[in-house]
């Protein structure tokens, strides 16, 4: 029953929204869920939350490294990724090593990037990725009410990142279950569309 499902955007594109209508359903029909993200609460996301926030400043190339280091924390960690799977937990995860390739590889080299999630792939390659396509025009005007704009949040920066992950899918297309949603539609229709496909991977 356990599967790992990680939900992936660009920033605003539904992900949250998503996360809660998926959890909705599995919990309807009994199936146990756990909820999780990346960047994560521990001390490695939290740092990262600053320099994302501008609060603090560091190299680009340090800020991939740390996030490859807060996912390897993440999955290995008490109550981390594996120890909810071997409880027999659906396992939905808001970003994981497809949003490292998408957004570091902007300032940084992909097959580096890559090799530094390599572990993380190994260990815990998810069983579906969903990824919801929102223009960065629709999800940055939606974002922009939350009023705070970290440093990735800016209008080119993320359509660069909506190619990246386009381009990421053709190159990955043998190696990684992804589903591409139109997340421009109402939530609830969304949500339809990818229950159905989890139903196919449960
Ligand atoms: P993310 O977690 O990817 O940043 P959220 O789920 O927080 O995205 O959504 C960002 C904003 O867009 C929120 O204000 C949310 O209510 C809104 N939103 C989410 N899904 C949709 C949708 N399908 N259509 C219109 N607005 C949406
Ligand atoms: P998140 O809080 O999920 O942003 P949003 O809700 O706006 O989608 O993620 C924080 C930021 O961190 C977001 O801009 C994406 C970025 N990020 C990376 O650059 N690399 C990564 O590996 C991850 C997990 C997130």
């Amino acid at each position: 029953m356990s599967k790992f499902i990680v939900f992936e955007g660009i920033d605003g594109s539904g992900k949250t929204t998503q996360i809660k209508l998926l959890h909705k359903a599995l919990a309807e029909r009994n199936i146990p869920v756990h909820i999780t993200k990346e960047p994560t609460d521990d001390p490695m996301g939290k740092q990262l939350r600053k320099y994302l926030g501008g609060e603090e400043k560091t190299d680009l190339r340090a800020i991939a490294a740390l996030f490859a280091a807060d996912r390897l924390h993440h999955i290995t960690t008490e109550n981390g990724i594996l120890d909810n799977l071997a409880r027999g937990n659906v396992v939905l995860c808001d970003r994981y090593y497809l949003s490292s390739y998408a957004y570091q590889s902007v300032d940084c080299d992909l097959d580096w990037i890559m090799a530094l999630n390599r572990e993380a792939a190994n260990i815990a390659r998810p069983d579906l990725h969903i990824f919801l396509d929102v223009p960065a025009e629709q999800s940055m005007s939606r974002v922009s009410s939350r009023g705070e704009t970290e440093i990735f949040e800016k209008l080119d920066r993320q359509q660069q990142i909506r190619k990246n992950f386009f381009d990421l899918f053709d190159k990955l297309k043998n190696k990684e279950n992804i589903l591409i949603v139109d997340g421009t539609r109402e939530p609830e229709i969304i949500a339809e569309e990818i229950f159905n496909k989890v139903k196919e991977v449960l």
